[in-house]
């Protein structure tokens, strides 16, 4: 138990963390950094099935969703995919496009770890794992942290934090408990790129095709649509369409599914009953759909018939389960599985040119914490390493 005195105080070991510190690190400050896991950076460990996509190339503001869509073009436009891919090549950690820009390790996410904490070691910044914080108080121009350990202080204090995701390896709702207790508001937090889950018959019928994907498939929301594959789940649905738009699916509102994105679903399936009037309308539907999904949507529909023997009304509303089948989730997979938060510490409040805070004077909020919810694909990192590094680099 003691009491020391450090330049900043950083609270989260993770992506945003580690970055603030190295970079303020460089510039001669005293840095702690604090995490009440005992391991660091757990989600970089696990991220994009432990290879870690840590950017897109293609990342730009409209991939991100806030309250205020302009508050990240700042942070974005200063520290950019380009920036970090040259700090993964100078540790030469090689990597992939996956596609549509999005940048993998091509051996495991821990190279990223490594390389943070080597970033961090040089700039002879302290770590201080499996660290308890009880409270945070601001004494004059001093922040006082108390933990387990004793209490530090610091005229400079960053939380790092994150969201809510994943309450198993670390997550908790600290940093908006602080911002809170400062005067902040937050945005209300929900689960997003979540898996949705069903309740009525859909349930059922995705349970009997889980595991099967349908690539492309366009799913929409309001007006926001992704077009990218589709996965059935035990419970609902899952996927990088579908977890693209739970970030934007609201209680109570349906989605719709486009099965067959390539195709007008009515014009060729009148075609179809002409050329093939003796075929099972599931067979038929085999010819676009995995043989799986051609029958359950045929039963569905109530007209497993051959071709001849569906009237066109039965064809539009067939037409309409391929093309746009409409649903209404009973919710989402929750936190337990959830990639990211969104919503969180409102931007209102925070400078976007070095994260402080503009109601508290020395704190800082970095990261996912915040308010800023990337899209699916490498943009919730882009968004933890431009945070980051210009506080860092910017901080009193
Ligand atoms: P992050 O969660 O990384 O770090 C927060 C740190 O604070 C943790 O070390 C935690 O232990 C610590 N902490 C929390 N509460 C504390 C407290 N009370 N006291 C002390 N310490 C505390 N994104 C992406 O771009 N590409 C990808 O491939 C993936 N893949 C992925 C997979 C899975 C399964 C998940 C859950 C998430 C992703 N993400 C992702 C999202 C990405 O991991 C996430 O957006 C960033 O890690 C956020 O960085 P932060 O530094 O803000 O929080």
């Amino acid at each position: 138990m003691g009491m020391s005195t450090h330049d900043v105080i950083i609270i989260g070991a993770g992506a945003a963390g580690l970055m603030a510190a190295s970079r303020a690190g460089s510039r001669g400050k005293s840095i702690l950094l604090i995490d009440h896991s005992t391991k660091i950076g757990e989600k970089i460990r696990i991220s994009g099935g432990g290879r870690c996509n840590f950017t897109n190339i293609y990342t730009s503001p409209a991939n991100f969703l806030s309250k205020n869509p302009h508050f990240c073009k700042s942070a974005l436009s200063r520290y950019t995919p380009a920036d970090f891919i040259s700090l993964v090549e100078r540790y030469r950690i090689s990597y992939h496009d996956k596609g549509r820009g999005q940048l993998f390790c091509n051996d495991k996410a821990t190279q990223i770890i490594d390389m943070l904490v080597a970033e961090c070691s040089s700039s002879k910044v302290l770590f201080q794992t499996g660290t308890i914080v009880h409270d945070i108080q601001k004494n004059e121009a001093l922040f006082e942290v108390i933990t387990n350990k004793g209490v530090v202080t610091a005229p400079s204090l960053v939380i790092a934090t994150g969201g809510l995701s994943i309450p198993k390896i670390g997550a908790s709702g600290f940093g908006y408990k602080i911002a809170e207790k400062f005067g902040h508001r937050i945005i209300p937090t929900r689960p997003a790129l979540v898996p949705l889950t069903f309740t009525d018959d859909t349930s059922k019928l995705c349970a009997d095709l889980a595991g099967l994907s349908v690539s492309p498939s366009i799913v929409s929301t309001g007006k926001t649509k992704f077009e990218e594959s589709l996965l059935f789940t035990h419970r609902g649905f899952s996927g990088p369409a579908i977890l693209q738009i739970s970030s934007y699916w609201r209680e109570g509102n349906p989605i719709h599914i486009n099965l067959a994105p390539a195709l007008n679903a009515g014009e060729w399936l009148k075609v179809s009953r002409k050329n093939h009037p003796k075929k099972m309308l599931h067979t038929m539907l085999e010819e676009i759909l995995p043989n799986r999904l051609a029958l359950a949507l045929a039963n569905l529909s109530g007209h497993d018939a051959q071709m001849a023997n569906l009237a066109d009304k039965k064809l539009t509303d067939i037409a309409g389960l391929l093309n746009n089948w409409t649903l209404v989730p009973a919710g989402t997979e929750g936190y337990r599985t959830a990639e990211v938060t969104s919503g969180g510490i409102d931007t209102t409040d925070i400078s976007s040119q070095n994260f402080e805070s503009k109601i508290v004077a020395g704190l800082y909020f970095v990261g996912e914490v915040l308010d800023i919810t990337g899209h699916l694909g490498g943009f919730n990192f882009q968004w933890a390493w431009s945070s980051g590094y210009c506080c860092g680099e910017n901080l009193a």
